[in-house]
């Protein structure tokens, strides 16, 4: 429901501003890497990180979701975009850099995971690099509650996202998002939204990123990420 019917209301949520320093980490992280000109990011949902890093380098955007491209086009219309399931994407032509920041965590399984490290290896030139940057690993995990929210154009909207691992032994957690949208006329309508996502052990991260041809690294921030490089 997210990335589909409320997609129009993902700047309301999400503007970019609060994008900024995560953007400039993953810039310097980048640079540091592979100093990037080209670079495309999987699942770039509504283009906000996008938006920053396309003052570093050129980004070429994909997401599965058209509702959210289309969103990302507004933001960004001097980036190309792709219709694409990290999955099996196949654009036919490959980056200095590949990027995945919120995304990667639909991965629910060791197969997708394992097929989207496959794509981001199909598309980073040799001497390139893969940056993924998952909501957590196994290890670092939180039960929680984010809450958020902003206005914008007259519309206003707040969500309380409540993250939550029932069964610690199946490597699958849930989101649920409790979402309050206040359209212009003042009406407020309430909406529930459920996502599950994968997590899986750091060490099954650099093993797999291996596997499918990379030098591996884990990055310690906040949170951790994982950059592969095409030798
Ligand atoms: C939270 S948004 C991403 C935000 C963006 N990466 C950023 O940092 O601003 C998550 C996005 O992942 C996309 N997504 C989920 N599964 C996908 C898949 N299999 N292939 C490509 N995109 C996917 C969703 O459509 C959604 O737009």
């Amino acid at each position: 429901m997210l990335y589909a019917e409320l997609s129009s209301w993902w700047p309301v949520f999400s503007p970019p501003e609060v994008y900024a320093e995560r953007a400039a980490l993953f810039a310097e992280i980048l640079k540091k890497a592979c100093n990037p000109k080209l670079v495309l990011e999987l699942g770039c949902g509504g283009g906000s990180m996008a938006w920053h890093l396309k003052k570093h380098f050129e980004m070429h955007l994909a997401d599965i979701s058209p509702q959210m491209l289309r969103v990302a086009a507004q933001l960004n219309p001097d980036c190309e975009r792709f219709q694409a399931d990290m999955r099996e994407a196949r654009l036919n032509r490959t980056y200095d850099a590949v990027f995945l920041n919120d995304a990667v965590m639909y991965m629910k399984t060791e197969e997708d995971l394992r097929k989207t490290m496959a794509t981001a290896y199909a598309h980073v030139r040799p001497g390139g690099a893969a940056l993924f940057v998952p909501d957590a690993t196994e290890e670092t995990f939180l039960e929680r509650t984010e809450q958020g929210g902003g206005e914008l154009d007259g519309r206003e909207g707040r969500y309380m996202a409540w993250f939550r691992d029932p069964d610690p032994t199946d490597g699958v957690y849930e989101v649920d998002f409790a979402i309050l949208l206040c359209e212009r006329d003042g009406q407020v309508r309430c909406l529930h939204d459920h996502h599950e996502c994968g997590v899986f052990p750091r060490g099954s991260w650099l093993r797999w990123l291996k596997e499918a041809g990379f030098q591996a690294e884990k990055i310690a921030y906040h949170s951790e990420m994982f950059l592969g490089r095409r030798g």
